[in-house]
């Protein structure tokens, strides 16, 4: 099955099982959250009263495209549930988040959300966070050089992320580091120490943070992990 499929069986698995009408709903950013916000865009046009809050401008543009009308974070107490993508999943559903950019905001909308559903396919499976991907760290634009060096510190060779030659700028104007570690053991003891470091907006880990992971298989079956389980 193409990975294409794989991420909508995800995507609109969580969508059907856990979005409710009169909800508020948190849209993730990336290609999987992507076909969440499709499915969406289908309630709404069905008649579903839903109010939805975007990770990021990409993801507001996208609903607007398909017909969700986005609301301002602040002018909800909190969110019912947020659908939304992963770059790794380890078996405690620990995760890194960050690789499409969007993890400050990411982070904030998963904080305010009562269930974070997170969407998958097994690609994104990991025995140890960090192996296979770098950790995205958002940081202030002054002295990022500094922070850099405070960041290799922790023991990765972190990296300005970079489009078409020029750094990239996050939603909240400030660049990316990706950050490659060797692997990351103990993911809380690490994000403790990057976010003592001036300069750093926010980290790529969400610990204790999905409630729910739900991940394809290459055969298209699903696996529904639940956290405390
Ligand atoms: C964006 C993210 C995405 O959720 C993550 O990168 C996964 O994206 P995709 O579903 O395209 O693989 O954290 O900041």
């Amino acid at each position: 099955m193409s990975d294409i499929n794989l991420k909508k069986i995800a995507a609109e698995t969580a969508v059907g099982d856990y979005v409710e009408n009169d909800m508020v709903v948190g849209l993730g950013t990336g290609s999987t959250a992507y076909y969440a916000i499709k499915k969406i865009s289908e309630l709404v046009a069905s008649g579903y009263n839903l109010t939805c809050i975007a990770t990021s401008v990409q993801s507001e543009k996208v609903a607007k495209e398909h017909g969700i009308k986005i609301v301002d974070i602040d002018d909800v107490d909190y969110i019912d549930v947020t659908i939304d993508g992963a770059d790794e999943v380890d078996r405690n559903l620990q995760l890194i988040k960050g690789l499409g950019g969007a993890l400050l905001r990411e982070k904030i909308v998963a904080a305010a959300s009562l269930k974070e559903i997170i969407v998958v396919d097994a690609s994104k499976k990991v025995d140890v966070l960090g192996v296979k991907n770098p950790l995205p760290v958002e940081v202030l634009r002054f002295g990022h050089h500094k922070t850099k060096y405070a960041l290799e510190k922790q023991g990765c060779s972190a990296n300005l992320r970079m489009i078409d030659h020029t750094p990239f700028i996050t939603d909240s104007g400030n660049y990316i580091y990706d950050c490659k570690f060797e692997s990351i053991n103990n993911p809380f003891f690490l994000e403790s120490r990057i976010n003592t470091i001036p300069g750093v907006v926010e980290n790529g880990l969400f610990l204790n943070t999905a409630t729910t992971v739900l991940m394809t298989s290459e055969n298209g079956k699903l696996e529904r992990l639940v956290s405390g389980e």
